[in-house]
Order: structure tokens, then C-alpha cells, then sequence
């Protein structure tokens, strides 16, 4: 007849002792975790990992090669080797982003420059970007150069001893009007052909780039903020508990989002991923 009361008591006390120690347990939310959970803006753009803001955002919450700059506090800047563009817009979910050059282009002027990527980090996609190539100082004069009229750019002050031609690096006609020009530059653009103003206009409106970096939805939907630990140069989950290889772990989510309201966007896709071990054996 004692056993009962005292297993009761002893329970009791378990569970009081639990409220004292747990919850300092669980607030003791790690650091990243708590740096990389704050959402940061640029403009009406909201810059999440692989991208950081410079001197605004930690490193940390980003990729290595994915800093850009918050122009004027509004206009998010990528710094490519050939100049500055303007994000107009971030598609996490299929890892690209829509940039125009930041700087309009003119290209009777010349000042155009080569497109030059790093390649380790972007790319363009042939689905959605097309690489055209734009021929200066072309000599239209002689009777077999005459067919390559039609991809002449109007610019004024030029003669036909003296043109620009805009083709798409496709063109089978491209090797052919080469040797009529001299100097070549290759540029991408979309393949959104309304809007207007021929192939300047066409340049200004942008192109969309596609970006390789550690893919962050695992992460992000195991309850995480995607980062980079510079010291052992890897990509880390920064999770409540600590910071992990790839994904949270199940235990620490459902232990801390019970006290902690910041990891509650992902508390459905947690269920998921309960089953799995932890996903700390792949980087
Ligand atoms: C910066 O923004 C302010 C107001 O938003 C604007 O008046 C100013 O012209 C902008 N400066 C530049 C360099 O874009
Ligand atoms: C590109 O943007 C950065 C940051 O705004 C600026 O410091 C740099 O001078 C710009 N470069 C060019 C070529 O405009
Ligand atoms: C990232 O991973 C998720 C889940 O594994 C997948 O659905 C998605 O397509 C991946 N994204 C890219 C850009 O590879
Ligand atoms: C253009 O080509 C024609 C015919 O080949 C040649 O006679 C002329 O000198 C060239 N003009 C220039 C500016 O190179
Ligand atoms: C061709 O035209 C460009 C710009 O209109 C000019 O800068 C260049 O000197 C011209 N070249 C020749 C050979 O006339
Ligand atoms: C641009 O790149 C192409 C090859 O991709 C090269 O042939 C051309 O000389 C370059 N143009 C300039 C102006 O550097
Ligand atoms: C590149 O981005 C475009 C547009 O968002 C997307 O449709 C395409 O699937 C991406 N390419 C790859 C290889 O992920
Ligand atoms: C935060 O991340 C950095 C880089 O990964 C690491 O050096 C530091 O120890 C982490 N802080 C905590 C509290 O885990």
C-alpha cells in the first residue's frame, strides 16, 4: 500500500525537478542558431543563405562567393567579374536569381564587357538564359558580307564599313560574320522579347543565373538555419542545440519548439524527418 504513494511522489518530484533544470537547458539556444534566425532585408528582397549582406549579415549565414552589397539600403548589388548587377528577384527553391546590369549598357558605345562568370558558383542555364554575342566594327561593304545586314544594331555615327551586329551564339551564321568583325563580346540575355528597344533593351532586362552552393532545404526543413563554418571550411546546420553537418536532429527540435516560438515554420516538416537518423553522416 506505500509502494503506490511513494513511485507518485517520486514522479512528482522527477517532473518538478525537469521544470526547474529543463527549460535553462532549452533556452540556452546556440548561438548561430539564434545570429542566422534573423531575417535580413534588402530592399523588398529577403537575402537568405547561400547570400549575405555585406557588413550587415554574419558570413556565417552564408556561402563563401555569395556576398552582396545592400546599395542605398534598397537595391541588393552582385559584383561579378565583369561588373555590377541588380538582383531583381531570388528563387531559392530552384536555386537562380533574375539580375539586369546595374549599370545600363550601351551598346553603340562599345563600353559592353564580356560576361565572365565564376564558374565554381554560377552558371546559366540554357532553358532560361541565352548567350548572345555582339560583333563590332564589322565591314558590310563587300558583296558576300551583304546577308549579315540583318542582325546590324542601329547605332548612330556608323557606316557600313563600320557596324554592330547582335546574333545569338547559336546562330550558325556566327562564325561566318566574325570574319567581317573585329572585336567580339558575348553577353546573356532572357527570353522575354516584349518590352521593346530591340537588343539594348533585351540586354537591360536581364537574365536569370543559376547558383551552385550546398542545397539548404534539407536543413531548413529539418528546423535549421543554413551557414558555413569558415574553420573547417563546411557547410553547417545551425540548430537550436548546436551546430550540425547537414540536418537538425528530431530530439532537439521537439524538445526546444515546445519553448521557443522561432522554429515554429518548420514544426510541420520536423514530423518528416522524425523517423530518420541523425543526419550528421554527409556534409
Ligand atoms: C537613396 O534613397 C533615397 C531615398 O530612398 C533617394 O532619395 C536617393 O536618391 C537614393 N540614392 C541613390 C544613390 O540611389
Ligand atoms: C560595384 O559596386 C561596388 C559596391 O557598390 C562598388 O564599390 C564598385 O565600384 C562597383 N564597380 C563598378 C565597376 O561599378
Ligand atoms: C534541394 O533538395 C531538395 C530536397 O532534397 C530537392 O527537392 C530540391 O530539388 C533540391 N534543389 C536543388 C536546386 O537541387
Ligand atoms: C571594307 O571591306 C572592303 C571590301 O573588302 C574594303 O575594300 C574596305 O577597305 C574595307 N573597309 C574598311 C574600313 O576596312
Ligand atoms: C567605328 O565606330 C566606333 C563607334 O561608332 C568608333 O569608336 C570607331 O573608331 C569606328 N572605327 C572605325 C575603323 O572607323
Ligand atoms: C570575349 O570572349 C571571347 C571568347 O569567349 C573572346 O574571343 C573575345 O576576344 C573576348 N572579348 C573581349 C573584348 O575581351
Ligand atoms: C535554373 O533556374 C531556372 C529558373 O529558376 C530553373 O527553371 C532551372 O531548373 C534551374 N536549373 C537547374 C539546373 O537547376
Ligand atoms: C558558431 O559557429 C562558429 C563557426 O562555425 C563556431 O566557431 C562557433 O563555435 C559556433 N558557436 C557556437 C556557440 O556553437
Amino acid at each position: 500500500m506505500n509502494q503506490i504513494p511513494s513511485f507518485t511522489l517520486t514522479l512528482t518530484l522527477f517532473s518538478l525537478l525537469s521544470l526547474l533544470f529543463l527549460p535553462r537547458t532549452a533556452l540556452a539556444v546556440d548561438e548561430n542558431f539564434t545570429i542566422c534566425s534573423v531575417p535580413r532585408y534588402c530592399g523588398k528582397l529577403n537575402i537568405k543563405f547561400p547570400f549575405f549582406i555585406e557588413e550587415q549579415t554574419e558570413p556565417r549565414c552564408g556561402y563563401p562567393g555569395f556576398k552582396i552589397h545592400c546599395r542605398n539600403k534598397t537595391i541588393p548589388i552582385l559584383s561579378l567579374p565583369d561588373g555590377n548587377y541588380t538582383i531583381n528577384d531570388i528563387f531559392y527553391q530552384t536555386q537562380s536569381l533574375h539580375v539586369s546590369k546595374a549599370e545600363r549598357d550601351a551598346v553603340c558605345s562599345h563600353s559592353i564587357r564580356n560576361i565572365s562568370l565564376p564558374e565554381d558558383r554560377y552558371y546559366l542555364d540554357a532553358r532560361t538564359s541565352r548567350e548572345m554575342v555582339l560583333l563590332f566594327s564589322c565591314n558590310l561593304t563587300s558583296q558576300w558580307s551583304w546577308e549579315l545586314s540583318k542582325y546590324k544594331i542601329d547605332c548612330a555615327g556608323e557606316s557600313e564599313s563600320n557596324s554592330t551586329l547582335a546574333l545569338f551564339k547559336d546562330d550558325p551564321e556566327l562564325n561566318f560574320g566574325s570574319g567581317f568583325c573585329g572585336e567580339r563580346v558575348g553577353a546573356a540575355v532572357g527570353f522575354d522579347h516584349r518590352g521593346g528597344g530591340g537588343v539594348e533593351g533585351l540586354l537591360n532586362r536581364g537574365f536569370v543565373l543559376n547558383w551552385t552552393a550546398s542545397n539548404c532545404s534539407v536543413c531548413e526543413g529539418s528546423g535549421g538555419w543554413c551557414g558555413f563554418d569558415y574553420k573547417s571550411y563546411h557547410f553547417k546546420c545551425f540548430c537550436p542545440d548546436r551546430p550540425h553537418a547537414a540536418r537538425c536532429s528530431p530530439a532537439a527540435i521537439s524538445f526546444v519548439s515546445k519553448r521557443t516560438t522561432e522554429i515554429t515554420r518548420s514544426s510541420l516538416t520536423v514530423k518528416r524527418h522524425r523517423l530518420n537518423p541523425e543526419g550528421d553522416s554527409y556534409v
